[in-house]
């Protein structure tokens, strides 16, 4: 008897920058565990990446480091596709016919370029604006059912339904699914370590906002022990967190770390000052990250092997991407070649 097919999984990281805890404990620990149910295709995304200006050797390292950081963190390239964006030509092919689709009045609402683009406008890349657009391509080329994302790219996958709806109904097809965000679980949204407003973000001047997957020990505990607080002492309750981003940031920290809900925290934690929990916080992420760090480091140290790797997963990428992209073209109207 065959098994079932599994619904296909796509998601993406872009390489500007090291990883950190906040895109660990928001999406690639999910990433991991979705390789049991789903069938999944996880992506470096370098061509998203260029949107806004990049140096050439820093995108390569980053790019490398990223998928080192995949790997050590348990995308299996055995059971998932890992790959490189721009190592298939697909996603750029149709992000071209995709741009063909979307309706300019559908970018102008998007607010993450509003919120990039900032007061420049004018200056901003014509590839930022139509970065929901591939966006789109990356998931339809796949034709996949369900993307993990954080609250940020709902907007863009939403416009992805779009475009989906639109090309169907434009040419009278049933060529794309509707995709379905996978919102999962209690995903630790985890903000800055010197601002509870603020998202951790590796765009964020200061290093001691984040900490990265490439942290030693050291940094760690001392980037946790200078994390902003309050004076106040730990609440018996996380209804005691009301009104203290800093403080509940770093409870939420601890309860996604440790498996645990925030009220366990608290519970355990319950009236002692910030120092001593921040100490059990530090020695916590150190385990938790250690066996990541340890296994990143060991992977960079032979960049030929993660390339064989990613050129395996681009292989396997290509593979699947072929006929949507020759059933895409043939609908379009575009000769055989
Ligand atoms: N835009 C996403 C981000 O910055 C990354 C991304 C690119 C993505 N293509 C995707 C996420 C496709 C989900 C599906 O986080």
């Amino acid at each position: 008897m065959n098994a079932a097919p599994k619904p296909r999984v796509y998601s993406a990281v872009q390489p500007t920058g090291n990883l950190h805890l906040g895109n660990y404990l928001g999406a690639i620990k999910n990433w991991v565990d979705l390789q049991d149910g789903y069938d999944c295709l996880y992506n470096v995304a370098d061509l998203h990446a260029i949107t806004e200006q990049q140096d050439p050797a820093a995108l390569r390292a980053h790019t490398r480091s990223v998928a080192a950081c995949l790997l050590g963190a348990g995308i299996d390239p055995e059971r998932s596709i890992l790959f490189v964006q721009s190592h298939v030509s697909g996603h750029a092919e149709l992000a071209w016919i995709f741009n063909c689709v979307a309706r300019l009045g559908w970018l102008n609402r998007m607010t993450q370029f509003k919120d990039k683009a900032g007061k420049h406008r004018e200056n901003a890349s014509a590839g930022l604006y139509v970065y929901p657009n591939l966006m789109a391509a990356d998931i339809l080329l796949y034709k996949a059912s369900h993307v993990p994302v954080g609250e940020d790219q709902r907007q863009h996958l939403e416009l992805c339904r779009d475009i989906a709806q639109s090309f169907n109904s434009q040419y009278g097809t049933q060529t794309f699914p509707l995709v379905e965000p996978l919102i999962l679980g209690v995903a630790a949204r985890v903000m800055s370590l010197r601002d509870g407003s603020r998202k951790m973000s590796k765009s964020e001047p200061s290093d001691a906002s984040r900490i990265n997957l490439t942290d030693t020990a050291e940094q760690i505990q001392t980037k946790i022990r200078k994390a902003r607080t309050d004076p106040d002492p730990l609440p018996g309750a996380p209804g005691g967190l009301d009104a203290r981003p800093e403080a509940r940031n770093l409870v939420g920290i601890y309860a996604a770390l440790g498996n645990k809900t925030p009220a366990a925290v608290c519970a355990k934690f319950d009236g002692a000052q910030f120092s001593t929990f921040k100490e059990a916080l530090a020695d916590l992420t150190v385990a938790a990250l250690a066996p990541i760090t340890r296994e990143m480091d060991r992977l960079l140290r032979d960049p030929g092997h993660i390339d064989t790797v990613l050129a395996a997963g681009a292989e396997r990428a290509r593979d699947l991407a072929a006929p949507v992209l020759a059933e895409v073209k043939h609908t379009v109207g575009f000769l055989p070649g």
